[in-house]
């Protein structure tokens, strides 16, 4: 399938988008859960099976969606051949609703959708499939839906992450890891104060802000903050509003030592710093050998490896974010 997005992939340039990010009306599923990181190989897609396995046998009835349009492999994290069925025929086809691309993952109270087959080029999807898309996730059959979205910034990419009702970026304790992942934090944050309406009053300005070198001198967030404050204190009020409920999770994936999962805390710091953001650290996975052999076996670790040290870490991650 060709792209036939002529949305502009940021950053940058950013642009407002033309339509807002789906609303999401209300449905059967309780939450959607998304999990994205700046970067390919940092274990979204271990993190996204992983925690759908256990959402599932915490008795959820759980959906995990492959999003990674551009290199869709949930199926195989989850244990299953490609199938036949995927959102392929949702994306091509206006007769054909989500539900008919659900598929039995064996696992009780765990069913997926793949991602695109024919996925090349298919990193942006046009405006109204990515809206059709969001609005049907929410009608599943479902008490959770886990997204595995795609590497890098991609404006779809940005949408499913903000859409959900808890967003995780999956990093590593490497520095290419952590730029990647502040990559996508400004990406989403932008995106976040772009789609606003709340912030409409002031878009003039937060479209200039999107311009790096813009006239304004809005290098940063604080600066940002000082031009909206300028023009209308009741705006200021109203962008800390949608930064305050602006609030990614983060995930340390292969943790090998208290220095890596320390590494967490300073992006935490760093994001506080220089977005204003609170970033909610909920854990770290371990770095396990079980993990790429239970890859080489097309098996599933929380079930190849029900005792191993990730599935620990993996049920601790779960816990903490049921328990917010
Ligand atoms: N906690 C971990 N311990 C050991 N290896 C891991 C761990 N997490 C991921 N890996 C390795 O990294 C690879 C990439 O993980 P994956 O979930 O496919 O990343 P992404 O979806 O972000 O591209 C896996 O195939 C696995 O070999
Ligand atoms: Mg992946």
């Amino acid at each position: 399938m060709a792209n036939q997005d002529s949305r502009p992939i940021f950053p940058p340039p950013f642009t407002l988008p033309s339509a807002p990010i789906a609303s999401t009306p209300a449905g059967r599923v309780k939450q959607v859960w998304a999990v994205g990181g700046g970067k390919g190989g940092v274990g979204k897609s271990l993190l996204a099976s992983s925690l759908a396995i256990s959402l599932a046998r915490r008795n959820f009835k759980t959906v995990a969606i492959d999003l990674d349009l551009g290199g869709a492999n949930l199926h195989t994290t989850l244990g299953v051949d490609l199938p036949r069925h995927t959102l392929s025929d949702f994306l091509s086809r206006h007769d054909h609703s989500l539900k008919n691309s659900l598929v039995n993952t064996g696992i009780p109270n765990l069913e997926m959708i793949s991602g695109a087959k024919d996925s090349i080029g298919v990193a942006n999807l046009p405006m109204d499939q990515q809206t059709r898309l969001l609005q049907e996730l929410r009608t599943l059959d479902a008490d959770y839906v886990v997204l595995d979205l795609g590497a890098g910034t991609g404006a779809s990419t940005i949408d499913f992450f903000l859409s959900a009702d808890v967003g995780m970026v999956a990093i590593l304790p490497e520095p290419t890891s952590i730029e990647n992942a502040y990559r996508f934090i400004k990406s989403a944050y932008y995106r976040k104060l772009a789609t606003s309406s709340h912030l409409e009053p002031v878009a003039a300005i937060i479209q200039t802000a999107l311009d790096p070198n813009n006239s304004l001198g809005i290098r940063s967030p604080s600066d940002l903050f000082r031009e909206v404050n300028r023009a209308s204190q009741e705006a200021g009020v109203r962008l800390k509003e949608v930064i305050d409920r602006f609030q990614p999770r983060l995930v340390m994936n292969q943790a090998r030592t208290q220095t890596d999962i320390d590494v967490g805390f300073s992006v935490k710091s760093v994001c506080r710093k220089y977005f204003g953001i609170d970033l909610d650290y909920v854990g770290y996975l371990d770095y396990d050998s079980a993990v790429w052999q239970s890859v080489r076996r097309k098996r599933p670790v929380m079930l190849e490896f029900p005792n191993s040290r990730l599935v620990t870490s993996i049920e601790r991650v779960t816990e903490s974010l049921l328990k917010k």
